[in-house]
């Protein structure tokens, strides 16, 4: 028989041009690399009793893929779909296919920038979002998402 983990499993998602954090408009996203930012994901992980996987990519059908995968075997979803937040219904819809919580994170506050970041196409699936508290923001939202799936 297969030993099951108990944690709950969640799934970190980072889209497009997160990668270049810390090289990225540091005066809008901060100084901090992805790496930093999956490092404190990781170690606030444990403590919350999570098993977490990072995931990023520039590829919009990639994150519909891998989101597709955590079908059935994810408890939750922490995602900053970064410039897809306010273009893809084809990330929208994938995240509609599993019956589980959402928590969209942005490092910026989308609304004091450009009105074309101002829509969200999956505000209204995800459970809670956070904007604007840089790095932190991701920290947080884990925190919540943590205490969402229970
Ligand atoms: C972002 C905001 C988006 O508008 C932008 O395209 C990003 C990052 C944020 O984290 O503030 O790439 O999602």
């Amino acid at each position: 028989m297969e030993l099951q983990s108990l944690h709950k499993k969640v799934l970190v998602i980072h889209g497009p041009n997160l990668n270049m954090l810390g090289q990225r408009e540091p005066e809008i996203y901060g100084d901090q690399s992805l790496e930093d930012i999956n490092a404190q994901l990781n170690e606030l992980s444990d403590g919350l009793g999570l098993e977490i996987e990072t995931f990023q990519s520039n590829h919009e059908g990639e994150i519909v893929s891998k989101i597709q995968q955590t079908l059935g075997s994810c408890d939750g979803i922490l995602i900053n779909p970064a410039a897809y937040t306010h273009t893809s219904i084809a990330i929208r819809d994938a995240l509609s296919l599993l019956n589980i919580p959402v928590v969209e994170i942005h490092l910026s506050n989308i609304y004091k920038r450009e009105p074309f970041r101002h829509n969200s196409l999956i505000a209204d699936i995800a459970a809670a979002r956070i904007s604007g508290f840089g790095a932190q923001g991701y920290l947080l939202g884990l925190e919540g998402l943590a205490g969402l799936i229970e």
